[in-house]
């Protein structure tokens, strides 16, 4: 069948996800609600916010939409998905008691611990003086995070006691991260470097994908603020066959089998967020998507028509396919605003798209076009995205993109995938 699709969500993983499935043929027209500047080159963009869980369900009731792609996070917590179904629209993406996996950290940890599913040692306080006395006990380093959910940015790595009474102070009493700081979790420190994996999953069988890691730290050396992601590659060098079969048995598996138990079952792509500790992998957290940017580097990997994969899972299918990757790696640069994630100024001019060599992929994510201009529209504003037949020169080409397009003020890491 051929079929009209909404895409939900608007950045660069968005954007990533609409191009994979303009590749189906049973694709006929994609939409995206809101969409940015790059998706309108292929999608019809709608004026709707991708937390309008009602403007959506409407639009999809009254333009013949057969299939809805609830990519970001926020719609999911909502329950969009839920809503959609009920109205009698297929959808993809976990139902909103499922995506709480993401939405409450609360939730998370409390399952992990259930299903001894390795992670951090946490306590979670809803009251300050309690969480205060919590962390003088602890001692320092130590991890404080908001309950739900802040653009990637409510988890503060404190190194000494004073930065994590500061974190908890910032989150409780100044509301800085406003009602998802009501509840916070601290969390032991864990040693080790990151990898994520994302898979695909019906609530039973489980895919996954080739791995990855991004970088989230704004600057070079992984310094400076946590951001959504600077940069991807996949797959990850740091994750090797014997990790994987250990993951499989000691943490896919088991989140899936837990989240059955808990009569949640899980539908969708659910996010791995792993640190490889010398006790082994440990879950930092879960989401219930994929990846911003991990998306831009693991989908141009994807050989199998990712249509084919959503309804799979979405009809409890997922068992039957065979999912094929590329040979070679991707490596995705973020090219972002000044001063991002603080303050940044919208509305730069870009230029040099045109002298981007053809195989590379310019993902938007913070763009809109006006008069026939590109402008900058948002923290992170373009992924670039490499593939070859190693890690190095998917790195080189990437940067040589990267290295045509400007703007007043861009900022980027020089070291993705270097470090
Ligand atoms: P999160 O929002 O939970 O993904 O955390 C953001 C980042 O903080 C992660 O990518 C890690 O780099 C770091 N982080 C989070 N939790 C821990 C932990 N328990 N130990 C060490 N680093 C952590
Ligand atoms: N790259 C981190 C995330 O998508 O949450």
């Amino acid at each position: 069948m051929h079929m009209n699709i909404l895409v939900v969500g608007g950045g660069g993983r968005e954007h990533a996800i609409c191009l994979a499935l303009k590749a189906s043929p049973r694709v006929t027209r994609i939409y995206c609600a809101p969409g940015n500047g790059g998706i309108s080159q292929l999608a019809e963009c709608l004026p709707i916010m991708a937390t309008d869980v009602e403007g959506v369900t409407r639009f999809a009731l009254d333009n013949a939409i057969d299939y809805v792609v609830v990519a970001s996070d926020d719609p999911l917590a909502l329950g969009m998905v839920d809503v959609l179904e009920d109205a009698g629209i297929r959808a993809f993406g976990p139902h909103q008691n499922a995506a709480e996996l993401e939405s409450s950290k609360v939730f998370a940890k409390r399952l992990m611990k259930k299903y001894n599913i390795p992670t951090a040692r946490f306590e979670s306080f809803a009251i300050m003086a309690d969480a205060l006395r919590y962390i003088e006990e602890q001692g320092a380093p130590i991890v404080i995070k908001t309950d739900g959910l802040a653009l990637g940015k409510g988890a503060i790595v404190a190194e000494t006691i004073e930065e994590a009474r500061a974190a908890v102070l910032s989150m409780m009493e100044d509301m800085k991260f406003g009602d998802s700081g009501a509840r916070v979790v601290i969390e032991e420190y864990m040693h080790g470097r990151e990898v994520t994996v994302l898979a695909f999953t019906d609530g039973e069988a489980l895919i996954p994908m080739l791995s990855s890691h991004d970088h989230k730290r704004a600057l070079d050396g992984d310094r400076g603020l946590n951001t959504g992601g600077m940069g991807a590659v996949c797959p990850s060098p740091r994750y090797t066959p014997e990790l994987e079969k250990i993951c499989m048995e000691t943490i896919f598996r088991p989140t899936i089998e837990a989240m059955k138990a808990e009569g949640r079952p899980f539908r969708g792509v659910i996010y791995f967020e792993l640190m490889l500790t010398d006790t082994g992998p440990r879950v930092i957290e879960y989401n219930a998507r994929f990846g911003d940017p991990e998306a831009q580097a693991v989908l141009p990997m994807l050989e199998t028509d990712l249509l084919d994969i959503m309804e799979a899972v979405t009809d409890s299918r997922l068992r039957e396919l065979d999912i094929r990757w590329r040979s070679g790696a991707a490596c995705c640069v973020v090219m972002a605003s000044g001063g991002y994630p603080g303050d940044y100024e919208r509305g730069k001019k870009i230029t040099g798209l045109d002298s981007v060599p053809k195989d590379i992929i310019v993902y938007h994510a913070g763009t809109k076009l006006k008069d026939g201009e590109l402008l900058t529209n948002g923290g992170r504003v373009l992924g670039v995205t490499a593939t070859a037949d190693t890690l190095e020169t998917a790195i080189d080409k990437a940067y040589a993109a990267v290295s045509k397009i400007a703007w007043d003020g861009v900022h980027y890491r020089t070291d993705i995938g270097r470090i």
